[in-house]
């Protein structure tokens, strides 16, 4: 068992851990990194985020209420404002002082591609970015969070491998691929990814035509898989025809051995296609892999020599040294 959710480094790093509609009313609890936090919308929309413990006698926040963007506790009923400053304690009366050390210690929170991503220390990189996000031709839908009983760094792992395919994705896409992976040469792609390119025929069921756009039983995909420190991945998919189909995965480590899992897909499609359509083969996708993954117990060992590796394996197996030396494992 390799433990990695107490690293500090992981702290400077961002995290998504909702998407922006879930933060609406009721304020919003959060375990990120075995820390629980509470997170809600002030009056001028920005989310805000700090430790679900109230100064006064730690009751969780998130138990609360959120009125006006105005969250109150429901122990004394003391309230916090914008940038989570402390506002009311209505056992002093109205106009008392507010004790300096009421405030809560807000954390850094920004909102992007539909995610709100969390970063509890001094972040020492930005958000990944996806530049398909700023150009017109392509949409994004987002698929909304879920909540895998898995190791993140499994998750990841699993995300940069593609030979489990034709295992695992027999339901989807995988049942007429290639067991034989061909040589995988790793380099930088664009914009801060890692990883490499490669070719695929996939399955086409008819549950993937609304993805692919085309009922061909089988369609040939040029695809490239790369990684960003510490979970982020992006698997890009063009089509023949010029469809590309653009996926961020993230894993965010809600404690060792579960986490939260979404991905965000971008196309150059026409839109005219229900977003939540495009996306139900997805969805299908991701809920093999989980079933798979919740069948392996524990932490993923992060030692060089904790696992055996084929050359299949050259991109999960790059991912995992570079996340080990990030957290400091060595050997
Ligand atoms: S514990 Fe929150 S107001 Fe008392
Ligand atoms: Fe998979």
């Amino acid at each position: 068992m390799t433990g990695f959710v107490a690293s500090p480094v992981l702290r400077a790093a961002w995290h998504p851990v909702a998407e922006g509609v879930d933060i609406a009313g009721d304020p919003h609890a959060v375990t990120l990194l075995g820390d629980r936090y509470v997170v809600w919308r002030t009056a001028d929309g920005t989310v805000v985020a700090a430790p679900d413990r109230c100064p006064h006698r730690e009751a969780p926040l998130s138990q609360g209420a959120v009125v006006d963007g105005v969250l109150t506790c429901p122990y004394h009923g003391w309230s916090f404002g914008d940038r989570g400053h402390c506002i009311g304690v209505p056992s002093s009366g109205e106009g008392a002082a507010i004790p300096p050390t009421a405030h809560l210690r807000c954390v850094n929170v920004e909102e992007r591609y539909g995610l709100v991503w969390m970063c509890p220390g001094e972040p020492s990189e930005g958000i990944p970015l996806i530049s398909h996000e700023d150009d017109p031709r392509f949409r994004r839908i987002n698929s909304g969070i879920q909540h895998w009983s898995v190791c993140a760094t499994r998750m990841v792992d699993n995300f940069c491998d593609i030979s489990h395919f034709p295992w695992v994705h027999t339901g989807t896409f995988g049942a007429g691929q290639s067991t034989l992976v061909p040589r995988i040469e790793l380099g930088d792609l664009d914009n801060g990814w890692f990883g490499y390119a490669y070719e695929v025929d996939a399955n086409n069921p008819d549950q993937a035509v609304a993805t692919t756009g085309t009922t061909e039983p089988v369609v040939h995909r040029h695809m490239s898989t790369g990684f960003q420190l510490p979970f982020s991945v992006r698997s890009t998919i063009r089509y023949e025809d010029g469809l590309e189909h653009i996926l961020l995965l993230c894993s965010t480590p809600v404690d060792d051995t579960h986490s939260l899992f979404t991905f965000v897909v971008w196309r150059n499609d026409d839109f005219s296609v229900d977003p939540q359509e495009v996306i139900t083969f997805d969805r299908a996708i991701g809920a093999e892999d989980k079933r798979m993954l919740e069948m392996v117990p524990g932490t993923m060992p992060l030692e060089r020599t904790g696992l055996v590796n084929v050359q299949a394996d050259r991109a999960s197996v790059e991912w995992r040294r570079r996340f080990a030396a990030l957290i400091g494992v060595t050997g």
